[in-house]
């Protein structure tokens, strides 16, 4: 299935796919912005690593506490890993001239070419471990449900397609792209339609 965001501005991607992929990023935005849809701030979790004896540093906490709710996870990483993934679908990373994404900000071009999709997989499958940090809410104030079987699977499916991203961004394959783009665009919509795409915001997270 081919994901088109070659111009990544919401008229064009609501014009070239139509319901799936359109509604994967844009479903709930609205929502998300609706008056007082203030994240709200995680309650750190964790607790502080113990202190070691004077003189050794201290041991990194085994699990630090969350810094941003789920949406601003989804926001921060996982939407412009992916993007730039659906981007390769037309635009060919190894053309010095690819146009770039509004989104990937003024420092887009320090680094260039198929090591940054091949990063942007790396970053997708790795972002796996974030959505299942302990102690993280969703955007309105309900814990991210990490406990659950379902959940898990969701996670493990974005895990499983960040890293065939990686391998089809190594192969430098244009088709294997394309491949893989519905691949990505899939595990993202196996969670949203249980977790995120609700009637209202105070559903979101719970199944
Ligand atoms: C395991 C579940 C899960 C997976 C996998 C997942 N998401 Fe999400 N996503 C959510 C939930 C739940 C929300 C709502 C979070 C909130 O409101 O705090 C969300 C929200 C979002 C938002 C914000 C929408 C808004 O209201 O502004 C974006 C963008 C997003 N996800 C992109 C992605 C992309 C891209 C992928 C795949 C690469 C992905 N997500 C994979 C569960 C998931």
């Amino acid at each position: 299935m081919k994901v088109d965001q070659s111009r990544f501005s919401t008229q064009a991607i609501t014009r070239v796919l139509g319901a799936s992929v359109a509604l994967l990023f844009w479903v709930g935005v609205a929502a998300a912005q609706a008056p007082g849809a203030k994240p709200t701030a995680p309650t750190p979790a964790a607790k502080p690593a113990p202190q070691t004896s004077p003189g050794k540093a201290a041991a990194p906490a085994a699990g630090s506490p969350p810094v941003g709710t789920l949406l601003q996870v989804m926001r921060g990483i996982l939407f412009h890993s992916s993007n730039l993934i659906f981007a390769t679908q037309s635009e060919d990373p190894a053309d010095p001239k690819m146009p770039l994404p509004a989104s990937f900000g003024t420092f887009a071009r320090v680094y260039t070419g198929w090591p940054v999709v091949e990063n942007a997989a790396v970053t997708l499958a790795e972002s796996a471990d974030l959505l299942l940090k302990p102690g993280r809410l969703c955007s309105n104030g309900l814990p991210v449900p990490v406990d659950r079987a379902d959940y898990r699977k969701f996670v493990q499916g974005l895990r499983v397609a960040g890293q065939a991203a990686l391998k089809a961004a190594q192969s430098k394959n244009m088709d294997d792209m394309i491949e893989v783009s519905g691949t990505v665009a899939e595990a993202c919509e196996n969670c949203h339609s249980v977790y995120r795409d609700k009637p209202d915001l105070k559903s979101r997270c719970l199944p």
